[in-house]
């Protein structure tokens, strides 16, 4: 069965490029983002993988971890990098995971057999501190990930995490929040003292929380 939102993400072992790994261990208690690859050597992933390392002080700032995982062997993954760098000015400064027997693959249900019985798709998993799952996206092959909106869902992630809010539509850090419609004008008033703007009585803007 496919996971879902809020699922236990499962723990696995696996190679890496950087060495042999058990994926709880290796994330501790991080934020973790999870990648999968149809192929290596092709092109669209190519330009994803330089793209991703050129964004490591983002993930960094956010304290998440980043893993790619492809059903190459490691081997291929690490001549692959060469070319990755050449061509995009960056080789992948975060784990591949080598996965020619197709466990982690299998385990995360990546491969979609009617897209392709054999690469997987292009799958995300965002993986909170408590080894949730937060966020699935799943992209054709021939579909490039937009990795900065992966960072743009990580941080209301991580903002909605912390206080009672939502983000509305194509909400980027600093843009005014929404109060939960779960708390109380009461409520509300003791969490946000400065008050908000309600455009209705369920539609509460706040100015965000974390951009003070
Ligand atoms: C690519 O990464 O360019 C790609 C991989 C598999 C199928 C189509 C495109």
């Amino acid at each position: 069965m496919a996971l879902r939102l809020g699922d236990e993400a499962p723990n696995f072992q696996a190679e890496t490029t950087e060495g042999p790994i058990d994926f709880y261990e290796w994330k501790g208690d991080s934020w973790a983002v999870l990648f999968s690859h149809p192929k290596d050597f092709t092109p669209v992933c190519t330009t994803e993988l330089g793209y991703t390392a050129k964004l490591k002080d983002e993930f960094d700032k956010r304290n998440v971890k980043v893993i790619g995982l492809s059903v190459d062997s490691v081997e291929d993954h690490q001549r692959w990098a060469a070319d990755i760098e050449e061509t995009q000015g960056m080789a992948p400064n975060f784990p591949m995971i080598g996965d020619p027997d197709r466990k982690v693959a299998d385990l995360y249900d990546m491969i979609h057999p009617n897209a392709n019985d054999t690469l997987t798709v292009r799958s995300v998993f965002v993986i909170g501190p408590d080894n949730k799952i937060k966020l699935t996206i799943t992209y054709p092959a021939s579909t490039g990930r937009n990795f900065d909106e992966i960072l743009r869902v990580i941080d209301s992630l991580q903002l909605t995490a912390q206080h009672q809010v939502a983000t509305p539509v194509n909400w980027n850090h600093g843009d005014d929040v929404i109060i939960a419609p779960a708390l109380s004008d009461e409520e509300a008033k003791e969490k946000f003292p400065g008050g908000w703007k309600a455009l209705k009585p369920y539609l509460r803007l706040v100015p965000d929380p974390s951009a003070n």
